[in-house]
């Protein structure tokens, strides 16, 4: 079902943003860090969510629009999807320009890093404590059979399905290697 799925997302990305927390207090602590993995994992974050996350979640959140009415919590989404794609661009240049020897201020990478992984997380924890719950309390059976027929994309996941990716391959070795212990 779209909400399971929607949720395990959300899982794949909590993982995610919890290693990129372990970046930022490695980079604190003058830590070297894997640069080409925190990449993929940037990388990752914007494509799997631009891809199938934002547009599976923003099919959900029009239907309840259109079907119980207005709710200020849900009608900003879609805008917010935006404004999240736009900064994970963002900073993913920026991961670019470091891989690309260019010099970028530690203070300022760090800054950079800390606002994506906060921005990701309240607006995930946003969708699961309050959006989600309110959606998943009005539906039917038939509402979710409504959304689904609307969403034909193929979900495939690079990274924790079946195929790894080309581009991915060391993520999805790291998220294998540690399905145990932290990454
Ligand atoms: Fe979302
Ligand atoms: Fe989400």
């Amino acid at each position: 079902m779209m909400i399971e799925r929607i949720r395990r997302e959300h899982g794949y990305m909590v993982r995610l943003l919890a290693v990129l927390k372990r970046k930022i207090s490695q980079l604190e602590h003058e830590q070297a860090i894997n640069y080409s993995l925190l990449h993929e994992i940037v990388a990752y974050l914007a494509e799997h969510s631009e891809r199938v996350h934002h547009p599976k979640e923003d099919i959900l959140y029009q239907y309840y629009l259109d079907k119980f009415g207005h709710l200020e919590a849900i009608e900003n989404l879609e805008l917010e999807h935006k404004q999240l794609s736009q900064k994970t661009h963002a900073f993913l240049a920026t991961v670019e320009m470091i891989l690309q020897d260019a010099v970028v201020p530690q203070d300022i990478f760090l800054d950079q890093l800390r606002e994506f992984v906060v921005s990701q997380k309240q607006h995930l924890e946003m969708e699961e404590h309050s959006v989600l719950p309110i959606i998943v309390r009005n539906f039917t059976v038939k509402d979710w059979q409504a959304v689904e027929d609307m969403w034909s994309v193929n979900e495939d996941d690079p990274v924790f399905g079946d195929t790894i990716a080309e581009q991915y391959q060391q993520l999805a070795q790291r998220v294998r290697q540690n399905e145990s212990e932290a990454l």
